[in-house]
């Protein structure tokens, strides 16, 4: 099972999905890890019911921070942004389906991070909910 989830994120990481930038984004946030500099930044679209309607990112990683931005696009897309609100750190880690150290802690929630960031406007995050 390991083993089809590490096949994912590394599919995700070679192709990654709707990487790029969207024009005139409703929401947009960059941010960094501030461990190896490796930078991410999301942008959405939003509609006027509040459904996630066009999903954007980039930036430069590791495989794990690249593949939870790619699958972390996926998943969000047409979602409400009250319920993507909700997501965690444990969703993440769900989402990616392997034992992350601690090491590779701030890789994997580079994308939350961000994502929240742009969403809430402001750095609302603390940083130990993602450590
Ligand atoms: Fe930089 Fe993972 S090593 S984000």
């Amino acid at each position: 099972m390991d083993q089809l989830y590490r096949e994912a994120i590394i599919d995700h990481y070679r192709h990654p999905r709707h990487y790029g930038c969207l024009e005139a984004p409703d929401y947009k946030a960059h941010d960094l890890n501030p461990f190896c500099g490796d930078e991410l930044t999301i942008e959405l679209k939003v509609d006027d019911e509040g459904i996630i309607r066009g999903v954007a990112f980039d930036g430069k990683g590791c495989a794990i921070s690249l593949a939870s931005a790619s699958m972390l696009m996926e998943e969000i897309l047409h979602e409400s942004l009250d319920e993507v609100k909700t997501w965690t750190r444990e969703d993440i880690l769900d989402m990616l389906g392997i034992e992350i150290g601690p090491v590779r802690m701030k890789c994997a929630m580079l994308s939350l991070k961000v994502l929240k960031k742009g969403i809430y406007g402001l750095d609302q995050l603390e940083e130990e909910e993602l450590d």
